[in-house]
């Protein structure tokens, strides 16, 4: 058989590229073909809580291939109503529809939003300046940045993006023709960047006069990152739709839209559907991942872990003030802004064996899976605190 060159020039060239080749993980650590190893706080950027090479999920996954690795959505199928009783048990929410991936399962939560509005005559979407929902069409009409955007058009009718955490943009902006807010809490590819308490509580009171639903993209926030189930459970607020990817498959993919009781009829059958999505062995990973993050304590160690990261930072920026702008976010889903471009500092962490990503430009997003320990924060901390101290000689 013909052996391909392990050469990617015949990829269509979307994804700035690390210059390492990984052969294989082991919990918090990757290794590379040179046997070189690597402190990941990159995650799979928020995909891998239970880090690499889980004994549970392989074997989880493996007793499932070997019953059926496919089965049409025509089947009941006990994986996916499993990982579905587990959600709906555990967030309280009515209704689960499984998706591939993030962008996937907010067109669906676009779908059933129209729908939902097109029997009372709401029509419009709202949603927020620099949020990040996604690469698809509908996704990206929920978008602003021009980065994503251009070239792309034409987008959905009926999206206004409005400016984040202004709170006189959002009562300008809501009104009875609004259908749906589609928000997160916790701003990942933006550089971080909570929602504020009183935007949220003048969403609350707004979506309490006008009758609208509240969409929640979890996707990177949640399943225990930030040391709550879901980011927005920092708030007084109940999301009608919380959208979830990324760690939910543990490593495989996997999204889901929860849905309340206002919206637990919206869906009918041939309404929405997916070939693959709810696939049952990325379904029976699932459970495990909530199974170790909700029942074994790994929520309780993002939240510990994290503010133990969190407090090292804030004395790393009272030592370098001019080079540490702000620390951001919660648990193990962290943003360091600096006051430069921060790929140096990736670059500089990368020869030392520790993996971080830039989001921003200037914001170094921490995603590390949920079981590291202090001991790797210390690791990361030295390693940063051997670059500002050099650079700021
Ligand atoms: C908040 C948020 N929403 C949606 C997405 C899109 O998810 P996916 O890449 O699985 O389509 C992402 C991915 O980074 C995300 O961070």
């Amino acid at each position: 058989m013909h052996k391909p060159e392990n050469n990617y020039s015949n990829l269509f060239n979307t994804y700035n590229r690390l210059a390492i080749k990984i052969s294989h993980g082991n919990g918090v650590y990757l290794f590379d073909e040179s046997g070189n190893k690597y402190l990941d706080f990159f995650g799979g950027l928020a995909v891998n809580s239970l880090g690499y090479s889980d004994p549970d999920v392989i074997k989880a996954i493996t007793e499932q291939a070997q019953k059926y690795i496919h089965l049409s959505n025509y089947f009941l199928q006990q994986p996916q109503s499993l990982l579905a009783e587990l959600l709906t048990k555990h967030t309280g929410y009515k209704k689960v529809f499984f998706s591939n991936s993030g962008t996937e399962a907010i067109e669906g939560a676009i779908k059933l939003v129209r729908k939902w509005g097109s029997d009372c005559g709401k029509t419009e979407i709202v949603s927020f300046s620099n949020s990040f929902h996604g690469r698809t069409m509908g996704s990206l009409s929920l978008m602003d940045r021009k980065k994503y955007k251009d070239g792309f058009e034409p987008f959905l009718p009926n999206c206004r993006i409005i400016s984040f955490n202004d709170i006189d943009d959002l009562r300008k902006s809501i009104n009875n023709k609004t259908v749906a807010v589609f928000l997160e809490f916790l701003q990942g590819e933006a550089g971080v960047i909570p929602a504020s308490e009183e935007f949220i509580n003048t969403l609350r009171e707004l979506k309490a006069e006008f009758g609208f639903l509240i969409v929640a993209d979890e996707i990177q926030s949640g399943i225990g990152r930030t040391g709550k189930l879901f980011y927005f459970n920092y708030y007084d607020i109940n999301p009608d739709l919380v959208v979830i990817a990324k760690a939910l498959g543990g490593g495989l993919p996997l999204g889901a839209i929860l849905g309340n009781q206002n919206v637990s009829g919206v869906l009918t059958p041939g309404s929405h559907g997916s070939t693959f999505g709810g696939n049952p062995v990325a379904c029976s990973a699932g459970t495990v991942v909530l199974d170790k993050v909700i029942e074994n304590g790994l929520i309780r160690n993002a939240g510990i872990v994290g503010d133990y990261l969190f407090n090292q930072l804030l004395n790393l920026q009272q030592k370098y003030p001019q080079i540490i702008r702000e620390i951001r976010g919660k648990g193990l889903m962290i943003g360091i802004e600096l006051s430069c471009n921060c790929s140096k500092v990736v670059d500089s962490l990368l020869k030392k064996g520790i993996l971080v990503n830039c989001t921003n430009t200037n914001v170094i997003r921490l995603l590390p899976p949920l079981i590291i320990g202090k001991h790797e924060v210390d690791l990361l901390c030295h390693s940063l605190e051997s670059h500002f101290s050099i650079s700021a000689e």
